[in-house]
């Protein structure tokens, strides 16, 4: 005689007939299997996107994962990385791997480092201090936006050492003088130019979303539309005009380089030609970067990007780049095309999102033992091991 089935196991068959029934619930469960409810349960970077969906409204949600137009190069960042293979060798001792990286005489322990994300308040109510704290934990290089919540002060002294500082430069001259001088003061080693949205963009997912946000915004935003006015912003404030100047050629990045003793990269550079002409002007580094998506609708992944602006930088200077990095094969694959070191931006806001300081520590943790595991697998011990022939390039067709 059958016995009958235990009744949990009763209740788990008749949830998944109502799984296979229903489309809308299926879609639900493969978009958000783990249900996270503790960092320390992630298995990926990937498991905290779903995770930050549950808890972020729609248009701050929308406002982080939008793309510009029809977010086809925030979809091409990942698609990039199918157009390299790893080539792994074997029979090498791996019993010990070192991914420490220098950057400007610094030590780092992982070639991983946070990229420049505005106003995290918007995703926790921590924001820039709890990313502050999980990089002071890590020994990791923080980039801190200038459309920052947070003011730079008070994220250094959470840190317990100035972070690298991003600019939007402001429309004024004056402006910029004031910004950079502050900057300098509060002892931020580096100076990041973000020079890819100096001719606008289109937002549209982010603006698809916010429409369908019910809240009224005017209650945390003065701008109806969402988002704060320029000088708002803790790093703006007493800088009149805006930022982002569309006049901006390379004469600017002369005054600017004649402005300050800090180290000065520019972020958003993506062709072998820009980064001739940054180098001819005294750059100590670049970011290759298509803003995650969300500048030009270039249709081209950075990862692809990457080898082009590493040849024409030369040895150098330092070469980093992010844009859709998720795996530790992905950074591997960087790393073979001379990147120095990799950025996230949004896996370490989602954590954040879902759950402050910890997730941006777990992400960090994933991220470095999937790097760890791909140098094992590839037999590359030490970053310098890890060169083009690491990886095979499949042409695109
Ligand atoms: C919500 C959001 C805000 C961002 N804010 C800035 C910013 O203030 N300054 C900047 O240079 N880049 C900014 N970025 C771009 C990131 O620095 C980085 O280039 C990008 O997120 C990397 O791609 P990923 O999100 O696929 O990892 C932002 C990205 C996102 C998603």
């Amino acid at each position: 005689m059958e016995r009958p089935a235990p009744e949990g196991d009763r209740h788990r068959r008749a949830f998944m007939r109502l799984l296979a029934g229903s489309p809308l619930l299926a879609r639900a469960w493969a978009q958000d299997p783990l249900k996270l409810t503790s960092a320390k349960d992630a298995l990926s970077l990937m498991d905290f996107e779903a995770a930050a969906r549950r808890e972020l409204p729609p248009a701050h949600w929308g406002y982080m994962a939008s793309g510009v137009d029809d977010d086809a190069t925030l979809k091409i960042n990942r698609e990039g990385f199918r157009h390299f293979q790893l080539r792994p060798r074997r029979l090498v001792d791996v019993s010990r791997i070192d991914m420490k990286t220098e950057i400007f005489g610094e030590a780092w322990e992982a070639p991983i480092f946070l990229s420049p994300v505005g106003g995290q308040k918007m995703f926790h109510s921590e924001g820039e201090v709890a990313v502050a704290r999980a990089a002071k934990n890590k020994n990791t290089i923080q980039i801190l936006s200038s459309a920052t919540s947070t003011a730079v002060e008070d994220v250094a002294k959470a840190r317990g050492a100035p972070p690298w500082y991003q600019l939007y430069m402001p429309v004024r001259w004056e402006g910029t003088e004031k910004l950079v001088h502050r900057v300098e003061e509060a002892g931020c080693p580096v100076l990041v130019w973000t020079v890819d949205l100096l001719g606008g963009r289109n937002l549209e997912t982010a603006e698809r979303f916010r429409r369908m946000d019910t809240r009224e915004c005017q209650t945390c935003h003065s701008s109806a539309r969402g988002g704060r006015a320029t000088s708002e912003l803790p790093m703006y404030k007493g800088i009149e005009g805006g930022f982002n100047p569309p006049a901006a050629n390379w004469e600017y990045l002369d005054r600017l380089r004649k402005l300050t003793k800090m180290k000065l990269m520019l972020k958003g550079i993506e062709t072998r030609e820009d980064a001739k002409l940054a180098r001819e002007h005294g750059v100590d580094g670049l970011i290759v970067s298509n803003h995650g998506g969300r500048a030009t609708e270039t249709g081209r992944s950075t990862i692809e990007d990457l080898g082009e602006v590493v040849d024409a930088a030369g040895t150098q200077i330092p070469v980093l780049v992010d844009g859709g990095f998720r795996r530790g094969t992905d950074v591997f694959k960087a790393l073979a095309l001379g990147a120095r070191a990799v950025g996230i931006g949004r896996p370490y806001v989602w954590a954040l999102s879902a759950f402050g300081q910890e997730g941006v520590e777990r992400v960090l943790d994933i991220l470095r033992a999937e790097v760890t595991l791909t140098m094992r697998e590839c037999g590359t011990t030490s970053l310098k091991q890890i060169t083009r022939a690491s990886i095979a390039t499949v042409s695109a067709g």
